[in-house]
C-alpha cells in the first residue's frame, strides 16, 4: 500500500471571502465552494475551464419526530450556515479489487473538507410545561467532503455527533446538480421499485412530456413519483460535447437517491410521498424549499412505507453524490471514480470469491416453454399443508433431475462453471404478487429434484449448482429463513446465490430503494460473507460500488435484463447505454448470449431478442461482470457450436482494459486482458446502424505473436432479418497490425488472442 497523506492547507486560494477554490491532481477538474448569502452551502465545478455544475445549493430538509421533538419546532440543515473549518489534502493510493476489469486501480484526488457551523434560537413553545421547552440557542455542525478526480468529483454529507444533532430524520435531500443547459439525456423513469425500463434519449427539456410513455406500467412493482423524476446514474450530453454522469457511491444505511428536474414548467417540487402512515409530522419549512433555476436535477431520495426517507443516528454520512466528467466518452467507461469512492474490502478472506461463468435452467421457463411450478393443481398454497409427494405434476418443471443433469453435462464438457436451477423449491405456485408473507422456506426441493444426487452428480464433473433464492419481495420471511437457506448451500456445497425480489415489497408499502430495504440486501451480502456465499440479487437496489467493500457481491440484474427480449424485446441500443448508466456503480448480470434469437422457433413465445449472435458474444467484453451467463438452450449452442468456441474461452476478470472506441446509445470498443495471462480479447457492440470498427493492435506486446479468431456479422447480417450470419476468421497477428470489424445493424464482433 502506497498510502500519502499531504495536507496542503496552504494552497487554498480565496476568490471572495469564504470562497474556496480546489483542483484535481492534473488540474482538469476545479470545484468552487462557498456559503451564499444565506448561509446555503453552494458549490459549482468546471471542467478543462468550461462550466459543468453552475451554482448549487446542499442541504437536507428534517422531519419533525414527534417522539422527541417536544413541540420545539424542527429546523433543517439548509441554510444559516458558518464555515468554521476547512482543509484539504491529497491522496494518491493504488489498490488492487479482488476482482475486475484492471489489475490495479489509481485512487488520486485531493480533498476539500467543509466543517460548518449552525446557530439558530427556538421559537418561544406555544405549550410550554417545563423547562425544557423555553426557547434557547442551539448549535450544530455538519460537513461537507468533496473528493476532487481529474474525471468528477464525489460530495458527502457527514453528521458527527453531538447534542444537537443525535437522532434525525430525513424529509427530504436537496442536493441540486444545476446544468449549464439544454443537455442530452439518457434516463429512466425515476421510480422506488424497479429499474426495468428502456432508456429514453432526449433533451432536458423533453423529460416531462416523454415521461407517461417512458414507464414500464406493466412491471411488477411501479412507483413513479415525479413528471420530471429520473434515476441515476443518469448519462448525458452537452451541446459542446462534455459527457456528464451523476450518480452515487456507498450507498449504505440510506435510501437510493432520485434526481427531479427543474424545468421551465416546474412551480413545486414533489414534496411528499407516498406513505401512508403518519409516523412523523411533514416540517412545513419544507414546502418553503426555493425552486432552483430550470435545467437544475435536484435529489430526491426513496421513502420507506410511513414516508420518510431517512431514520439517521451520528455519527453517519450521506452516501457520496458523485460527477463524472469528461470531453471523452471512453473516460465515462474507464472511470472508478465510484469505486474509489467506496470503503476497501471489508472480508479478511476472499480466497472463495471467484470469476463465474455459467448457464442454466432459467430461459426455457423465461420464454414460457416451461414452468418453476411444479403442479397446476391448487389455486393457491400454503406451505405447511402440503404433501409434495402426492401432488399431480404439471408435467413441465423445468428444475428435474433429468433436465439439470442434461446442463451439468453440458456445463461439464464446455468448461462452464456453474448451472444456475430456478424452481428447484416449493412455493412456486403462487409466488408473485400476492402480498403472501410465507412464500417460501428456500430449503424444501421438489420432489423431482435431488439435491444431493444433483450436488453430488455436478461435482463429480467439476461444476457447481448456482442456488436461486426468489424472495418475492417478502424480506422479513428471506431474513428468518437465511441462516437455514445458507446453511442448506454449505452442505450441498453451493457457493454462489441468485437472489431476487419480484413484486411489491412486503411489510407492505416499503420500497426496493428505500433506506430500510437497502440495509436488507445489504444484511444478505453480508449474512452470505460468512457462509463464503457470493451474490447476485435481482431487482434489488442499483449498485453503487459496494462491491469493493463487499466483492462477494458478484452481480445485481437493477435494470432491463435479456428477460425483457421475451417480454417485447429490447431496442438494439440498450447495451450501448447500460455501460454507461447501470453499470457505473457495478457489475449487471445481463444474461447474454442468446443465439436463437426469434423464440417463436422453439416455442410459443412470439418475442424476439433485437441481436446478431456476432452482437451476443459481443456483450461478454462489452457488459463487463465477473459472472456470465450463457443463457440460452445447450441445444441452440450445439447448433452454432463454432460461435460457441468465443463463450468458452472468454475471461471474465481482467489485468487490463482499454475502451477502444465509445459513444452513448452508438457502439462500445473494448480491448481486455485476461487476469494472470497474456491472451486479449476484443469487443465490439453497435446500435441499430452498425458500426465499422478500426482496431489497432498496439497494445499487444511487441515482437509476440498471437493467434487471432475473428467472429463477426456477415456482409448480410441484421438483428432483424438475418441475425445468425455471421463469420470467423482466423490469423496470425502482432503488435501494430490493424483490424477493421464489421459490425450489422444491432449487432457486433468479438475476437480471442491467444498469446504463442
Ligand atoms: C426475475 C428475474 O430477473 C429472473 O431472472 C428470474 O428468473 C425471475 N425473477 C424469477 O425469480
Ligand atoms: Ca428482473
Amino acid at each position: 500500500m502506497n498510502l500519502k497523506r499531504v495536507l496542503l492547507a496552504l494552497t487554498l486560494l480565496p476568490l471572495m471571502a469564504g470562497a474556496a477554490e480546489v483542483a484535481s491532481p492534473g488540474g482538469d477538474v476545479k470545484l468552487k465552494f462557498y456559503l451564499d448569502d444565506d448561509g446555503r452551502p453552494t458549490y459549482e465545478l468546471t471542467y478543462k475551464g468550461r462550466p459543468v455544475v453552475l451554482p448549487s445549493h446542499l442541504g437536507l430538509e428534517l422531519a419533525t419526530d414527534k417522539h422527541a421533538s417536544m413541540g420545539m419546532e424542527e429546523h433543517s440543515l439548509m441554510d444559516g450556515f458558518e464555515l468554521v473549518d476547512e482543509q484539504t489534502s491529497e491522496f494518491d493510493d493504488t489498490w488492487q479489487p479482488v476482482w475486475g476489469e484492471t489489475h490495479n486501480i489509481r485512487n488520486h484526488y485531493v480533498e476539500y473538507l467543509a466543517t460548518l457551523s449552525q446557530q439558530w434560537r427556538s421559537a418561544p413553545p406555544k405549550t410550554a410545561s417545563t423547562h425544557l421547552l423555553q426557547p434557547r440557542q442551539h448549535e450544530r455542525h455538519i460537513a461537507i467532503r468533496f473528493r476532487i478526480y481529474d474525471d468528477g468529483i464525489g460530495l458527502r454529507y457527514e453528521f458527527p455527533q453531538q447534542q444537537e444533532l443525535n437522532y434525525f430524520l430525513i424529509q427530504e435531500e436537496r442536493t441540486e446538480f444545476r446544468m449549464t443547459g439544454d443537455h442530452t439525456a439518457w434516463w429512466l423513469p425515476g421510480d422506488y421499485d424497479t429499474q426495468e425500463q428502456e432508456t429514453q434519449e432526449s433533451k432536458l427539456s423533453e423529460i416531462r412530456s416523454r415521461m407517461h410513455n417512458a414507464v414500464n406500467w406493466g412491471n411488477s412493482s411501479v412507483a413513479v413519483f415525479s413528471e420530471t423524476g429520473v434515476q441515476t446514474s443518469l448519462q448525458m450530453k452537452s451541446a459542446d460535447g462534455l459527457y456528464i454522469n451523476i450518480h452515487e457511491a456507498a450507498c449504505a444505511d440510506y435510501a437510493t437517491m432520485h434526481l427531479e428536474l427543474v424545468d421551465a414548467q416546474t412551480r413545486q417540487l414533489t414534496t411528499q410521498l407516498s406513505g401512508t402512515s403518519n409516523a412523523y409530522t411533514p416540517n412545513p419549512k419544507a414546502s418553503a424549499y426555493k425552486l432552483p433555476q430550470p435545467f437544475t436535477f435536484v435529489s430526491h431520495l426513496t421513502p420507506d412505507a410511513t414516508g420518510l426517507k431517512g431514520c439517521m443516528q451520528t455519527p453517519c454520512n450521506s452516501p457520496w453524490r458523485t460527477i463524472i466528467v469528461s470531453d471523452d466518452a471512453r473516460d465515462m467507461l474507464s472511470s472508478n471514480l465510484i469505486l474509489n469512492l467506496n470503503e476497501p474490502c471489508a472480508l479478511d478472506d476472499v480466497s472463495w470469491i471467484h470469476p463465474t461463468k455459467y448457464c442454466g435452467v432459467w430461459w426455457e421457463m423465461i420464454v414460457g416453454k416451461s414452468s418453476w411450478n411444479y403442479t397446476d393443481e391448487f389455486p393457491s398454497i400454503q406451505l405447511d399443508n402440503i404433501d409434495w409427494t402426492k401432488v399431480k405434476p404439471n408435467g413441465r418443471h423445468a428444475a428435474n433431475n433429468e433436465k439439470v443433469k442434461r446442463y451439468i453435462d453440458f456445463a461439464a464438457k464446455n468448461g462452464l462453471d456453474e448451472v444456475l436451477v430456478e424452481g428447484w423449491n416449493v412455493g412456486w405456485e403462487d409466488w408473485a404478487n400476492m402480498w403472501k408473507r410465507d412464500v417460501f422456506d428456500f430449503v424444501t426441493p421438489y420432489p423431482d429434484f435431488d439435491i444431493k444426487m444433483l450436488n453430488d452428480y455436478a461435482h463429480s464433473k467439476g461444476v457447481k449448482l448456482l442456488m436461486h433464492h426468489e424472495t418475492s419481495s417478502s424480506t422479513q420471511n428471506y431474513e428468518r429463513h437465511i441462516k437455514e437457506a445458507y446453511e442448506l448451500m454449505n452442505k450441498y456445497g453451493y457457493d454462489a446465490v441468485k437472489t431476487g425480489y419480484v413484486g411489491d415489497i412486503i411489510p407492505r408499502g416499503d420500497h426496493h430503494y428505500s433506506q430500510s430495504m437497502n440495509n436488507h440486501y445489504l444484511y444478505v451480502v453480508k449474512e452470505a460473507a460468512k457462509h463464503h456465499i457470493m451474490v447476485n440479487a435481482h431487482e434489488a437496489t442499483r449498485p453503487t460500488g459496494l462491491c469493493r467493500t463487499y466483492p462477494n457481491l458478484v452481480g445485481n440484474e437493477s435494470a432491463r435484463g435479456t428477460e425483457y427480449e421475451a417480454f417485447g424485446g429490447s431496442r438494439p441500443d440498450h447495451t450501448c447505454i447500460l455501460p454507461f448508466t447501470r453499470l457505473q456503480g457495478g457489475p449487471m448480470d445481463y444474461t447474454p448470449g442468446i443465439f436463437v434469437t426469434k423464440l417463436s422457433e422453439w416455442s410459443d413465445n412470439t418475442s424476439w431478442a433485437r441481436i446478431t449472435i456476432a452482437g451476443s458474444l459481443a456483450l461478454y467484453l462489452t457488459m463487463y461482470s465477473p459472472l456470465q451467463m450463457a443463457a440460452d438452450l445447450p441445444e441452440h449452442y450445439e447448433r452454432f457450436d463454432d460461435a460457441f468456441q468465443f463463450i468458452r474461452d472468454v475471461a471474465c476478470d481482467w489485468d487490463e482494459s482499454i475502451y477502444l472506441e465509445a459513444e452513448p446509445a452508438d457502439y462500445i470498443t473494448v480491448a481486455r486482458k485476461a487476469k494472470g495471462t497474456d491472451n486479449w480479447f476484443i469487443g465490439g457492440k453497435c446500435d441499430e446502424q452498425g458500426h465499422e470498427a478500426v482496431v489497432k493492435l498496439d497494445f499487444l506486446d511487441k515482437g509476440r505473436k498471437y493467434e487471432c479468431t475473428i467472429y463477426q456479422d456477415a456482409k448480410d447480417a441484421h438483428y432483424e432479418t438475418n441475425p445468425q450470419a455471421y463469420v470467423i476468421t482466423k490469423k496470425t497477428v502482432k503488435a501494430g497490425q490493424t483490424l477493421k470489424l464489421h459490425e450489422a445493424p444491432g449487432g457486433g464482433f468479438a475476437v480471442s488472442l491467444m498469446a504463442l
